[in-house]
């Protein structure tokens, strides 16, 4: 089944690269430009910002963040059962984003020992912890038991062998739900598309019945229930509705089999319009929906794992115009680069972009980029925006997930300044990297060098 989704992600929209800053704010009510200040975020001067701490700099702003929570806690109010929200926290883990998650009463959504253990040092409850992915490694299995997580999510026969393995070495109970790769398509960029039956995650829809039973005769496992998370970036409820409803069918068939299925997770996935159009973006109510008519009846503790949808336009990169260099299409090189922002190199992504001062120029097309030597280092391209000059300040929109936990130190840049504002305040929250941290780690064996 092939879903025409409604989407940014894989290609430029042509409407999106034309629109105008008004256009692009107007979908985004949280930034407003001043006509003195110039770009302002939940209230805050982005100038004042990039003053004080130099750019590239991450913003994440704790009120947009917090407002998008409570309105996706709302929305799921709406199932008629409770649904816990766990964030996936490989869309942006920074501790303070961990805080304020804690605070809403958000747990998490972990892939890898590091992140159980940053979840953990932030202070989430271990049971409201989900541990997801194809690969965890015996020592990751042993910290999410010895953790008393709630939740790990098996995606394969031999891991469930595994996990039955360790817990009886360790002499624990492991809370276990089978991860069912559902056989749809999701309509999303491929990159980004998990649950069509090629990828590598999850336990293969017809296999998923048996392999539950078996685990229930396995020592050391609580067969808990079933998870699903169908790809990245969906703008439309059909793939999601799909999904669940063979979930819901797979429920049924491990009941009839005698087994019990307590639990149901729905992963994550909702996306967001990265362009102009906000009509593109997910509609949390549409995902409810989508939950509550094929799950919402079946007596299930459920919960979901999003992660762009909350964080992604609660953060932009501010970033300064290096220089301009003529050429048919400008181009505008900037401070900010792939190894900052990857997205656009990686998966063709769009990110609008608005300067940050309150004067106008004449627009005209441009490419911004980035100083890093590659080709693909394009941030935006054919880009119509008022004309931009060395020193200006930019602002590259809905970059608060997937945005600097993707960075790199690529060209021996070091990793970005990072601040957070809220309540009309900002702090920064992660200092730029002092070049010398680069090769602090570093050793020259002394073989290598004879005096
Ligand atoms: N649960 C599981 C099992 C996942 O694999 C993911 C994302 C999520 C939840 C959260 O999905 P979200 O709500 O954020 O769509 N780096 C890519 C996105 C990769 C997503 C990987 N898995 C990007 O920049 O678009």
């Amino acid at each position: 089944m092939l879903y025409h989704a409604r989407m940014d992600l894989p290609t430029l929209d042509p409407c999106a690269a034309s629109a105008g800053t008004d256009v692009l704010l107007a979908a985004r009510p949280w930034l407003r430009m001043d006509v003195q200040d110039g770009l302002l975020f939940d209230g805050v001067s982005l100038a004042a910002i990039a003053q004080g701490v130099g750019t590239p700099c991450w913003v994440t702003g704790a009120d947009t963040l917090l407002r998008r929570v409570r309105t996706l806690q709302a929305a799921m109010g709406q199932v008629g059962v409770p649904v816990a929200i766990h964030f996936a926290m490989k869309s942006n883990d920074h501790l303070a984003v961990l805080a304020l998650m804690r605070g809403a009463g958000v747990g998490m959504d972990v892939v890898s020992g590091g992140e159980l253990a940053r979840a953990l040092h932030a202070g989430i409850d271990s049971a409201g912890i989900v541990f997801s992915g194809v690969g965890k490694t015996d020592a990751e299995l042993d910290a999410a038991l010895r953790a008393g997580i709630g939740q790990i999510n098996v995606e394969s026969a031999e891991e469930l062998h595994r996990l039955s393995a360790r817990a009886t070495t360790l002499g624990l109970t492991a809370p276990v739900s089978l991860r069912v790769n559902p056989d749809v398509e999701s309509g999303t960029h491929a990159k980004i598309a998990t649950g069509h039956a090629e990828t590598k995650f999850g336990v293969a829809h017809d296999d998923a019945a048996a392999l539950y039973a078996q685990g229930t005769r396995l020592p050391g496992l609580r067969m808990d229930g079933l998870a699903v998370h169908i790809g990245s970036q969906i703008g439309v409820p059909a793939p999601f509705r799909d999904a669940y409803r063979r979930v819901a069918a797979l429920v049924g068939d491990i009941r009839a089999a005698g087994h019990a299925v307590r639990r149901v997770d729905c992963g994550g996935g909702l996306g967001i319009a990265y362009g102009d159009d906000a009509s593109l973006a997910g509609v949390p109510a549409a995902w409810a929906g989508a939950i509550a008519t094929t799950l919402g009846g079946l007596d299930l503790a459920l919960s979901i794992e999003p992660g762009r949808w909350l964080a992604a336009p609660a953060g932009l990169l501010l970033s300064r115009v290096i220089q301009t260099k003529a050429a048919p299409t400008p181009f505008v090189v900037l401070d900010a680069a792939m190894n900052d922002l990857a997205r656009p190199a990686l998966y063709d992504a769009f990110h609008a972009v608005v300067p940050v001062a309150p004067q106008r120029r004449a627009g005209r097309v441009m490419h911004l980029v980035g100083p890093v030597c590659e080709t693909g280092d394009i941030l935006a391209a054919d880009r119509r925006m008022p004309e931009m000059r060395a020193g200006e300040l930019v602002a590259i929109l809905d970059t608060g997930a997937y945005g600097a936990v993707m960075s790199s130190t690529y060209n021996a840049r070091p990793f970005a300044a990072q601040v957070m504002i809220g309540g009309g305040r900002w702090s920064v929250i992660r200092p730029r990297q002092p070049v010398e941290a680069l090769w602090a780690g570093e050793s020259v064996p002394g073989w290598l060098v004879r005096a």
